[in-house]
């Protein structure tokens, strides 16, 4: 027998279920993959030993009935035959038909017959040769201590409602099986849904969600009464908690890691701004000292007019002024504060270059600029630390040229919302060997008292992770005044909005 039965997404299925529990019928329809497969293999093989033992069942039942019948029958023929030989010996017709209308007034035997030797002397009812048993028994009788067979009765019993009724059996104990692996399945689904599948959906939620930001927040998945036991969910969910914790300190040891590069950038920066402020600060205090020793000397030989001492004063605060500018430039630089604000990058290439000139003018650098007037919203204070990495890296390799002019190229323009800052020198540009590393951390070219190799690490950080831009370098070979130069160019390009 074949079975064929059609798992769920049918209409009609849904219609058998119309009884159910709403959410176990929603279950069901959402299960998944692994439901699926699962219910398809409980359903084959609960069918498949449904089906074996069903059979082994019938046929038990069906030879149980045979054995029962073929009993009955031998009881005709151990009890009643001698009546019947009898009867035939004394050609009573009467009880030869009283007997066989009682044989065929069973309701399985449809034909009786007696012969009385070779020829028919009486039947009853209709024969039939397919689906039928057919039994032929000897009539005897005694006389005179001599036995003698004087005929024969053919019994025929019909087991077409034996069949129809093994086959109803059939159908009517498959069915039933079969809904009982329905249901079987779907209390396994809803069991493995509730335990299994929404813990793994949780989880998945969790791992798509997981960010930088919410890695503090632990993975939960069950409610603390139920969380006494640890089974192999938990065991998963633990694992991913301590991955998640592991992380957590892998990038508070980085973000520490961080903050020392970026300090070690400042101090080193720090060193080269005392050197300017100390040449920035030379001629104002030398203005100050002269104009005060100037009318200490013109008081005291009664040579100082009032005008005189109102020019010397003024230029004191002049210088005064000016001193108290430059600091406010350095305080600025190396303020901590890391919120954005809304400037114009004319204004902090004035300050860059304020902070960085004496050394470009003393080696005689010559810088060329373009600078659109743009205003952007971003850290101004990082973006002047990244513009000084950039040119003292191109001061530090020019220097090393000493038969050529030293130029450096600033040019900023806008293009679509972005603000794009391209800086170039004439020193040779990079080798194309370390082109690729020059933004790790640590990598230098430079003598150890020279350069760190963070200078451009720290630059791409703040570019990209605080000003959500992008750093590039690429060497490019150009022409300035008929001569042709090699050098590098640092594109930077962060967002103006
Ligand atoms: N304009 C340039 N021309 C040629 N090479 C350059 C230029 N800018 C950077 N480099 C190369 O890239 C390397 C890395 O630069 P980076 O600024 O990161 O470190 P550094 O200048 O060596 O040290 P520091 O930490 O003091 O800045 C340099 O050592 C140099 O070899
Ligand atoms: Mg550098």
């Amino acid at each position: 027998m074949i079975v064929t039965i059609t798992l769920f997404p049918n209409m009609d299925v849904e219609q058998v279920f119309v009884g159910f529990d709403i959410r176990l019928w929603s279950i069901c329809v959402n299960i998944n993959k692994i439901s699926y497969k699962l219910i398809l293999y409980i359903f084959l093989i609960s069918s498949t030993i449904t089906v074996i033992s069903v059979y082994f069942q019938l046929k038990n039942e069906y030879n149980e009935q045979i054995k029962q019948f073929e009993i009955e029958l031998n009881n005709i023929k151990n009890n009643r035959l001698d009546i019947l030989s009898q009867a035939i010996w004394t050609v009573d017709n009467d009880s030869i038909d009283m007997f066989l209308k009682d044989l065929v007034d069973n309701e399985k035997i449809i034909y009786a017959k007696i012969h009385e030797g070779n020829k028919e002397l009486i039947s009853l009812g209709k024969p039939k040769h397919i689906d039928v048993i057919e039994k032929e028994f000897i009539i005897r009788k005694t006389l005179n201590n001599k036995v003698r067979d004087i005929g024969k009765l053919v019994i025929i019993a019909d087991l077409t409602p034996l069949y129809s009724y093994i086959g109803k059996r059939a159908i009517e104990t498959t069915l039933i099986e079969i809904f009982k692996i329905l249901i079987i399945s779907l209390l396994v689904i809803f069991v493995i849904k509730k335990f299994l599948i929404n813990y793994l959906e949780k989880m998945a939620l969790y791992a798509n969600n997981l960010s930088i930001s919410n890695l503090h927040v632990a993975l939960e998945l069950k409610n603390s009464e139920d969380s006494q036991t640890n089974n192999e969910i938990d065991i998963v969910a633990n694992s991913i908690n301590s991955m998640r914790e592991n992380l957590l300190s892998e990038i508070e040891k980085n973000r520490k890691n961080d903050n020392i590069l970026a300090q070690q950038t400042k101090m080193a920066a720090m060193g080269e701004m005392i050197g300017n402020i100390a040449h920035q600060w030379r001629q104002p205090l030398s203005v100050i000292t002269t104009a005060a020793s100037g009318i200490k000397i013109e008081h005291e030989m009664n040579m100082l007019t009032d005008k005189r001492l109102i020019e010397s004063l003024d230029g004191i605060t002049k210088s005064a002024k000016h001193l108290s500018s430059t600091i406010d430039d350095f305080r600025d630089f190396f303020k901590q504060d890391k919120e954005k604000n809304t400037f114009n990058i004319t204004g902090t290439f004035s300050k860059t270059l304020s902070l960085i000139s004496n050394q470009f003018h003393n080696n005689e650098i010559k810088i060329i600029d373009d600078i659109e007037s743009v205003v952007v919203f971003a850290l101004e204070n990082e973006l002047i630390q990244v513009l000084i990495n950039i040119l003292n890296n191109s001061r530090d390799e020019l220097l090393v040229k000493n038969d050529q002019e030293l130029l450096i190229f600033i040019n900023v323009y806008t293009k679509d919302t972005f603000m794009f800052i391209e800086i170039k020198d004439n020193a040779g540009g990079i080798k194309e060997d370390i082109i690729d590393r020059i933004f790790e951390p640590y990598f230098t070219t430079k003598h150890k008292a020279q350069g760190t190799g963070i200078g451009l690490y720290m630059s791409e950080e703040i570019i990209s992770k605080h000003m959500n831009g992008t750093i590039d370098v690429n060497n490019e070979i150009f022409t300035y005044n008929n001569t042709q130069y090699k050098g590098a160019r640092f594109v930077i390009k962060i967002p103006t909005v």
